[in-house]
């Protein structure tokens, strides 16, 4: 077998200077709980979460990250409360339109992850319109993970090079860790280099569990809705100061 090599590392700058990670994904946990400190409804801590949003994606553009990958909701979310998973719908469709034009001015591109239309015709469509809207954006791109889950991703893929092989497309032989991760919904972007989680849980819960091979991972016990730039810029440094190997001696 020869060695695999480091995945991307010759189109990654990110180590270079010691510095930016090129592709940040943060799992975003504790809403329910800093609302829960403060005797408020938890739709007020998704709330306050989507303001962190916001301070969050101005952060990393500033910061030059290029991808910033957010997970919104997990497909287990569903085995919410019915009024929660409204909420949390209600608050996507609305942070989005309302964000648009800054989004656009701070040249953000959306792009999205998971089974969305899972949500309904209403917001598939809205997010679609957002997605096409901010579609020529080249300075940061924003994937958010709706309805998502990793090994059903990864089984899709399967899937799709299996229906390949069967139909004589390709060969069995031919499938390999580059033709899987370009069937997976993150085909096309940089590596993983940092995964972050709030709220001191210290689990993946099933996200970007492939993509995340090789990622730096910060766990930070702050609540999501009190996450801010000060907090991003500590996790980058972190993944600056950690001397990354992948494998190698
Ligand atoms: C986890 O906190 C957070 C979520 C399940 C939802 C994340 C959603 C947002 C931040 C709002 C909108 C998002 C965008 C992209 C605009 P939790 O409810 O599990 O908290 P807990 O563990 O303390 O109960």
């Amino acid at each position: 077998m020869t060695p695999a090599a480091a995945p991307n590392e010759a189109e990654r700058p990110a180590k270079e200077g010691g510095s930016v990670p090129r592709h940040v994904a943060i799992i975003m946990d504790g809403n329910g709980r800093w609302a829960n400190k403060r005797g408020l409804p938890r739709v007020a801590g998704h709330r306050a979460g989507a303001e962190a949003v916001r301070r969050t994606l101005r952060a990393a553009v500033k910061n030059g990250v290029e991808v910033l990958t957010l997970y919104a909701f997990s497909s287990e979310n569903w085995r919410r409360p019915e009024e929660e998973v409204s909420d949390l719908k209600g608050l996507l469709g609305y942070y989005l339109e309302r964000e648009l034009d800054s989004l656009a001015k701070e040249g953000v591109k959306l792009r999205l992850i998971g089974d969305y239309e899972a949500f309904g015709p209403d917001l598939s469509k809205r997010l679609e319109k957002a997605m096409a809207s901010l579609q020529s954006n080249r300075r940061l791109t924003l994937v958010v993970a709706l309805n998502y889950g990793s090994r059903a991703e990864i089984a899709a893929a399967a899937r799709k090079l299996a229906t390949k092989a069967v139909s004589g497309e390709i060969e069995p032989a031919s499938i390999d860790e580059e033709a899987l991760g370009s069937h997976l919904q993150t085909h096309g972007l940089p590596e993983l280099d940092l995964l972050i989680r709030t709220s001191g849980e210290v689990r993946l819960s099933n996200f970007l569990l492939w993509q995340a091979a090789y990622a730096e991972l910060v766990f930070t016990p702050t609540l999501w809705p009190d996450f801010d730039e000060a907090e991003l810029v500590k996790a980058i440094e972190q993944f600056a100061a950690r001397e990354r190997r992948f494998g190698g001696r």
